[in-house]
């Protein structure tokens, strides 16, 4: 499926019925191979819109998979890059991949929501995963996220406006939500992956709660939608 280096259907069925760190361990291989991977044009954006702001010295690409974001950090800092990821297996092969780096990243296997990082970065970055985190759990998240940051740190992440009413996309996510909830009702381990649970109103407030200002600038990319406002935009989260 998506491309022949890519996960057959079997085996993407056999990822969604197990629990998510177990998912990705078995997805990890062909990872890169599947549109899951943050394309490259995300990337590129939000590193455009922090290139002003830095240099930074030390990164931290929360939940990085086979390493996506490095692609924004390693210009942007000068001291080290460090990918944290729950699933060994996406770490073994973001491992793989980013073992040509000089100094090399350091990988950490830990979950996003119990970080044992503290004082340690001047930037975050996350791509790709905050649909995996149900809201009553972005309190968690971000307390540990803002405990990683050293003072006058910045969280950055990307995040899409919700198609409207009228795009085949918003059937496409409402549908998906849809079906991951009731596969969630009725096996166990659940699959915790959501399109809609992260909008942006919510999660400015939980920023703001968890001890962080809050800027958004639109991320010129991507246009605008008819009402004039920005199809994407880039969160600020910076620690006082
Ligand atoms: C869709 S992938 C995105 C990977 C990468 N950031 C990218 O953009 O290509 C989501 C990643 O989040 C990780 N993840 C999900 N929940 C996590 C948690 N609670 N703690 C740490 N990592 C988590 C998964 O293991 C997976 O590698």
């Amino acid at each position: 499926m998506f491309s022949p280096e890519g996960p057959s259907l079997r085996e993407l069925g056999e990822q969604a019925l197990s629990s998510v760190e177990r998912g990705y361990d078995l997805l990890a291989p062909r990872f890169d191979h599947t549109p899951f991977r943050t394309p490259d044009r995300f990337l590129d954006a939000v590193g455009a819109g922090l290139a002003g702001l830095g240099p930074f010295e030390d990164g931290l690409d929360l939940c990085c998979g086979t390493g996506a974001g490095l692609r924004v950090l390693a210009p942007l800092c000068r001291g080290s890059v460090t990918g944290a990821d729950f699933s060994a297996g996406m770490l073994a092969e973001a491992r793989r991949a980013g073992s040509a780096r000089r100094p090399g990243p350091r990988w950490v296997r830990c979950d996003a929501r119990a970080m044992p990082f503290r004082d340690g970065f001047d930037l975050a970055v996350s791509f790709g995963a905050f649909g995996h985190f149900l809201p009553a759990e972005r309190p968690a998240l971000f307390a540990g996220i803002h405990r990683a940051l050293r003072p006058g740190g910045l969280l950055a992440f990307p995040i899409g406006a919700p198609p409207p009413f009228s795009s085949p996309w918003y059937w496409a996510f409402a549908g998906f939500d849809a079906a991951m909830r009731v596969r969630n009702a009725v096996w166990r381990p659940p699959f915790v992956m959501y399109y809609r649970t992260f909008p942006l109103r919510a999660v400015r407030e939980d920023l703001i709660r968890a001890g962080f200002t809050v800027e958004l600038r639109p991320l010129p990319e991507f246009g605008r939608r008819p009402d004039g406002s920005p199809r994407a935009r880039l969160v600020l989260a910076g620690r006082a």
